[in-house]
């Protein structure tokens, strides 16, 4: 077994995953709880910036951002079921990677922007909020077919390694 994914980059993982569904949980009452577990979820995307530059190969973006075109190549090949397996995160999830931290980040903006007194009162900065944590859920779905689809394409448990770090080496 190899180690792959280091515990910051676990560890922050599962606080993202527990913040925003604490946030959801929060998001029917206007307050200081919603808006605090929501400023922590953006804290965690903060962390895990700053981690892409000191945490092990796998955990840096340099390693996995890969031009849109090459994201696409590897969708295609995962549709003909033709994907290699990765180590890290493939060209797609590498993608998905991107849009989901760029999605919390935008959806804490707007949450924060809603609170200003500019802002303060109206209905559409809001429903913005709304809208970008909508987008947020559907991300969240595509990311998780995608998890279980790679799972099924490789015959591996990606969840396991994102709890214990580690992935059988080779094939
Ligand atoms: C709020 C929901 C979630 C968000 C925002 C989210 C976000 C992310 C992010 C940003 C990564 C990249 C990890 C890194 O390099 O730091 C990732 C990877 C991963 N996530 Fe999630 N995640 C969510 C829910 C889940 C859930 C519920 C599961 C398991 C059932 C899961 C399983 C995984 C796995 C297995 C990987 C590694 C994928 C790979 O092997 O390339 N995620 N997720
Ligand atoms: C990732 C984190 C967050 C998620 C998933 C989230 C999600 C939501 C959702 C689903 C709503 C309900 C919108 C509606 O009424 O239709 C909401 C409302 C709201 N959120 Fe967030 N939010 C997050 C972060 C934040 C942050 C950081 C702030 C501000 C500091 C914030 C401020 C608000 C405010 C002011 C409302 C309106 C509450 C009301 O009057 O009904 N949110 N949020």
């Amino acid at each position: 077994m190899l180690r792959i994914w280091d515990l910051p980059v676990r560890l922050l993982h599962w606080l993202l995953v527990l913040s925003i569904a604490g946030a959801w949980i929060t998001s029917s009452r206007t307050g200081p709880l919603h808006e605090w577990v929501g400023y922590g979820a953006v804290a965690i995307v903060g962390a895990r910036l700053l981690w892409a530059v000191k945490g092990n190969a796998y955990a840096r973006f340099s390693e996995f951002v890969t031009p849109p075109r090459a994201s696409l190549g590897y969708l295609r090949q995962v549709l003909t079921g033709a994907a290699p397996r990765y180590l890290g995160h493939n060209p797609a999830g590498g993608a998905m990677v991107v849009a989901l931290l760029a999605c919390v980040t935008l959806v804490g903006l707007s949450g924060w922007a809603a609170t200003t007194d500019l802002l303060w009162g109206y209905a559409w900065p809001v429903q913005v909020h709304a809208a970008l944590a909508w987008l947020l859920v559907g991300l969240i779905a595509l990311h998780l077919a995608g998890v279980a689809l790679a799972c099924w394409q490789h015959r591996e448990n990606l969840v396991r390694a994102m709890l214990t770090g580690d992935k059988r080496a080779g094939d």
